[in-house]
């Protein structure tokens, strides 16, 4: 059975989080003296010499009605890294607890682990980039909290098998993260409209891809009231500045233009997938729900500086379990994708 309580660290349940000045005050005041701002005001135009919103209130009162998920079970990060940061710090207990990650995947699962002193089991996905369910429940202890799970995968760019992700909700009494950052580029339908089910199903979600705002640094997670409860104690107070709030607000207006995008972008990378199968120098093009295709190419990493010579930088997996020879591109305008299609032509010509 599913327990939140025991999940949690003592600590965390004990936690009285910081009240800040916004907590104390919220209502209407014509003088604010209460939180050693500038009150003079700031040299932009925007009052930005006030804190923000310590709860994000109209944001997430946006996102809710985008989604369609209620505001009291989404929570707000510093970027998608933060949400992963605070899952970690929240439910694990550096020295004793453990997760599993099944690479290859996002590296920020395990690089927080590694910050946070959280010991790391390894469930490498299968040939065809799916979960091993049975080496996942073999790595399975009373100390195990959280099993990560990204779905579409990065850098793989396929969608995990939905029956398969469903099982381990199912039966894994821990947390279960799905990072669904690319979500929206993907046939498979998210797991938002879950939760209801899962009381241990934490969705990932994120501004930066399909939203185009990386640089705003926003990230979404859904979880029950419970876990977003836990998450917002823990978190520093004002985690999404003032900034990010006016602007994603705005740009929650703008779904359609959104949709437009994604839409452009997923004929852009199936028409891209289909130049790449017919070159003789990719070995092989996998099936991407993404907005980036990996290839596996013979000597990827001569390949990688080929690229770079001609001013193209994409990412280099080739030392990456299960991906060897692989370069992972993610697809840009088309003139970027026409530029790199040619670039791979002349290097073939010039060998
Ligand atoms: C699977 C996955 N999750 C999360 C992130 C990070 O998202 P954010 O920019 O919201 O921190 C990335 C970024 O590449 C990603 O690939």
């Amino acid at each position: 059975m599913f327990d939140l309580n025991i999940l949690l660290r003592k600590n965390i349940k004990k936690l009285a989080p910081y009240s800040s000045a916004r907590d104390e005050f919220s209502g209407e005041a014509r003088v604010f003296l209460d939180a050693n701002e500038n009150s003079l005001g700031s040299p932009l135009l925007k009052w930005y010499n006030r804190y923000p919103d310590p709860h994000q209130q109209l944001l997430k009162k946006a996102v809710s009605s985008v989604k369609n998920i209620p505001a009291e079970k989404i929570f707000l990060g510093n970027g998608s890294d933060e949400c992963i940061d605070l899952l970690y710090r929240s439910f694990c207990n550096p020295g004793k607890d453990n997760v599993i990650i099944c690479p290859p995947t996002y590296g920020m699962y395990e690089v927080s682990a590694n910050i946070n002193d959280v010991e790391i089991r390894i469930a490498p996905l299968l040939e065809d980039f799916q979960l091993n369910l049975a080496h996942i429940e073999s790595l399975v202890d009373v100390h195990t909290k959280i099993i990560w799970l990204c779905s579409p995968n990065n850098p793989t760019g396929n969608s995990l098998n939905r029956e398969e992700l469903e099982m381990v909700l199912n039966n894994f009494e821990g947390i279960v993260a799905v990072d669904e950052a690319y979500i929206n580029f993907a046939k498979q339908k998210s797991l938002l409209q879950e939760l209801n089910d899962y009381p241990n199903l934490v969705v990932l979600q994120t501004f930066s891809k399909a939203w185009g705002l990386a640089g705003l640094r926003l990230g979404l997670a859904f979880a029950s009231k419970e876990i977003v409860d836990i998450l917002s104690k823990v978190k520093p107070p004002y985690n999404i500045n003032q900034a990010t709030q006016d602007l994603a607000l705005k740009a929650l207006e703008e779904v359609g233009q959104v949709n437009d995008m994604i839409k452009e972008i997923v004929d852009m990378r199936n028409a891209l997938a289909e130049v790449f199968e017919k070159m003789a120098i990719i070995e092989k093009v996998y099936p991407s729900d993404a907005n980036f295709i990996l290839i596996k190419i013979k000597d990827a990493k001569k390949v990688y500086d080929y690229l770079l010579t001609k001013g193209i930088v994409v990412r280099d997996r080739s030392r990456v379990l299960l991906c060897e020879d692989c370069l992972r591109v993610t697809v840009g305008t088309e003139k970027e994708n026409t530029d790199l299609v040619d670039a791979l032509i002349s290097m073939k010509n010039e060998q």
